[in-house]
């Protein structure tokens, strides 16, 4: 067996730190696109930093804000048509896992042919993309450390991950006081998406000690953190912490891959645009209690660290039944009656292939009857 380990060029993470963006961006060139949801990091301030800096060392930036949640193949193809227009040399995403995504898979299709909706459906392609720079304003998603980019497919009405080992981020600033103005439901919703990064990633079938390590640590973190964070909006101390943790959690699970609350979670976003970590945070308790057939002696690993007497499981719910966030998947907006479609989605993951308990057609039924 081997083991791989990849991390983006360079990552620099601390309070105030996008506003060495421009310093270390220089050496990509001197005109880039900015891509940016559509209203938040105008509010907060980000992005006159970001464009700032990056004035300040002579480079141009123009900016792509349109970007909204569940981005599709099409608004990629819009960022690769602009970025191909202005001839820019480098993509920065400055934003949650949307523009994140957006921006990865734009930087990394730059010079190719065919429409992006064709290489999610696996069409080959060799690598000729631009530098790609990610600065996450939120702590959940990892995005500014992993391969892949999740889109929305409109044809097939589903979520499906488009990856590459070219696509990770040449270089990653993580800077938590950039999370400061998240509300206490995106906090939670982060939260929870970063958590289960980390479960996932600890019982990963690709799992090796490097990964587990991180993926331990992680889960502390953000275990210890996320209540307290989710309850004091200013707790500065929580916020940073919080940015750590999916920090690391995202380099565990880059490594490994997730796993089946990850696959659920993915045709519930597309079907009932049920955020992604809140559907994560319904589904993984569930899902702890399907494979802890097979991993009872990793959960136990995890209940040990935390200093917890009792399942894992029933830690989880505990601890999410105190964040501002729906319970069930019900009252997240599912209704009855696509269990077909979601089933078929969920086996057209790459995630389900790193479950460690095996999953039937009829598993993922059962776990979907647990969340309703
Ligand atoms: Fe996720």
């Amino acid at each position: 067996m081997q083991s791989i380990l990849q991390f983006p060029g360079k990552i620099i993470f601390g309070e105030n730190t996008i506003d060495q963006l421009g310093e270390n961006v220089v050496e990509y060139g001197n005109k880039c696109l900015l891509v940016t949801g559509q209203k938040s990091t105008r509010q907060s301030g980000a992005l006159q930093r970001a464009v700032e800096s990056l004035k300040e060392k002579g480079i141009e930036s123009l900016c792509f804000s349109k970007v909204k949640g569940e981005p599709d193949c099409a608004i990629v193809d819009e960022v690769r048509a602009l970025a191909e227009k202005e001839k820019v040399d480098f993509l920065i995403a400055l934003g949650g896992g949307s523009a994140l995504d957006t921006a990865k898979a734009a930087a990394g299709l730059i010079g190719q042919d065919l429409p992006t909706v064709d290489y999610l459906n696996k069409a080959p392609f060799e690598y000729k993309g631009i530098p790609f720079i990610a600065i996450p304003p939120t702590s959940g998603t990892g995005s500014e450390i992993t391969l892949n980019s999740v889109l929305y497919n409109p044809v097939t009405g589903n979520k499906k991950s488009i990856a590459h080992p070219c696509f990770q981020a040449r270089f990653s600033i993580v800077d938590p006081t950039l999370t400061y103005s998240m509300s206490p439901e995106l906090t939670a919703i982060t939260g929870m998406d970063a958590l289960t990064h980390v479960v996932e990633s600890y019982t990963s079938l690709k799992a090796n000690e490097v990964t587990k390590v991180l993926a331990l640590k992680a889960i502390k973190i953000i275990t210890v953190n996320l209540v307290e964070t989710v309850k004091n909006k200013n707790n500065i101390e929580g916020r940073k912490m919080m940015a750590w943790g999916s920090m690391i959690a995202g380099m565990a699970f880059a490594q490994t891959g997730v796993g089946v609350a990850h696959s659920i979670s993915h045709p519930l976003g597309a079907l009932f645009q049920i955020p992604h970590g809140l559907a994560c945070a319904i589904l993984l308790p569930v899902v702890i209690d399907y494979n802890s057939q097979v991993c009872m002696e990793k959960y136990q690993e995890i209940v040990d660290e935390l200093g917890y007497k009792g399942e894992f499981s029933a830690y989880l719910r505990k601890m999410i039944k105190q964040l501002p966030l729906p319970q069930t998947l019900t009252e997240a907006g599912y209704k009855e009656g696509q269990e077909e479609q979601i089933v078929t989605a969920t086996f057209d993951t790459r995630s389900i292939k790193n479950n460690p308990r095996m999953v039937e057609e009829k598993d993922v039924r059962a776990i979907l009857e647990k969340c309703v």
